[in-house]
C-alpha cells in the first residue's frame, strides 16, 4: 500500500465491546507495525471501544445514526470525520451499519470488514447459532474487501474453528473471535506492507492472484 513514505493510517470503525479493535492497538503498538491507528469513530455513544481508543491515546468520534434521517447524510458525517484523519485503511470492527454504495465507492478497495462465519456461508446475522442449527462441523471467520453487496466482497484470509459438541452461540463465538483477533491484524499487516492488493476485483498476495481464502486453523493459531 502507498502512503508516502510514512506508515499507512488505519481508521477503525465500531459498534461496540471494540476486542477487534483492541487487536489492532495491539498490533500498533508492536515496533515492527506496519500501520498507525489515526482515529476511532462509533455510532454508539457507549461503545466500550471508546475506551479502549481513550486508554491507547488514539483520537475518537461518537457519529450516532440517530442523529441522521437516512443512511447518505449518516455516511457523509462519518466521510467528513475521517477526512480529518486521511485514513489509507478503514476497518469495519464490528461496526454494525450497512455502508451507502456511495461510501464504498469513495473508498474502494480500502475498507476490509471481519464477518463472524466462513463465508459464503452465513452472510447476515445470528452466524453463530445458524451454524449449530445446521450441525456444522466448522465454523469460523472471514476477513474482506467492502463491496456494496452485504458480506459479499472478496476474501482474503478465513479463520477456521471446530464445533464442539457442547457448544452453545457463546462458547462457539467465544472460539471465533480468538480467531478473529489473529486473522483481523493479520490481513491488514499484508495490505499495509503491500503483499496484498486488489485489482479489478481481483485479490493479489504477493502479486498473485488469491483464488480462495487463505485459511489458518484453530489448531495452527494455538500452537
Ligand atoms: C465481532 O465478532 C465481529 O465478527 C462481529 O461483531 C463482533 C464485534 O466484536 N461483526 C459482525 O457481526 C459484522 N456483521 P468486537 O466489538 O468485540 O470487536
Amino acid at each position: 500500500m502507498k502512503a508516502g513514505g510514512r506508515k499507512p493510517r488505519v481508521a477503525v470503525l465500531i459498534s461496540g465491546s471494540g476486542s477487534n479493535l483492541q487487536a489492532f492497538i495491539d498490533r500498533a503498538q508492536q515496533d515492527n507495525s506496519p500501520f498507525a491507528l489515526a482515529v476511532v469513530i462509533s455510532n454508539k455513544a457507549d461503545a466500550f471501544g471508546l475506551e479502549r481508543a481513550r486508554k491507547a491515546a488514539i483520537p475518537s468520534h461518537v457519529v450516532s445514526h440517530k442523529d441522521f434521517q437516512d443512511r447518505e447524510s449518516f455516511d457523509k458525517a462519518i466521510h467528513g470525520v475521517l477526512q480529518e484523519y486521511s485514513p489509507d485503511l478503514i476497518i469495519l470492527a464490528g461496526f454494525m451499519r450497512i455502508l451507502s454504495a456511495s461510501f464504498v465507492g469513495k473508498y474502494a478497495g480500502r475498507i476490509l470488514n471481519i464477518h463472524p462465519a466462513l463465508l459464503p456461508a452465513y452472510p447476515g446475522l445470528n452466524t453463530h447459532q445458524r451454524a449449530l442449527d445446521a450441525l456444522e462441523r466448522w465454523h469460523g471467520c472471514t476477513v474482506h474487501f467492502v463491496t456494496e453487496e452485504l458480506d459479499a466482497g472478496p476474501a482474503i484470509l478465513q479463520g477456521r474453528v471446530p464445533v464442539l459438541a457442547t457448544d452453545d452461540a457463546a462458547t462457539l463465538s467465544a472460539r471465533v473471535q480468538t480467531m478473529e483477533h489473529i486473522i483481523f491484524p493479520e490481513a491488514a499487516t499484508w495490505i499495509a506492507s503491500g503483499r496484498v492488493e486488489i485489482v479489478d476485483g481481483q485479490v493479489l498476495l504477493d502479486g498473485k492472484p488469491l483464488a480462495k481464502p487463505v485459511v489458518q486453523d484453530w489448531l495452527e493459531a494455538n500452537q
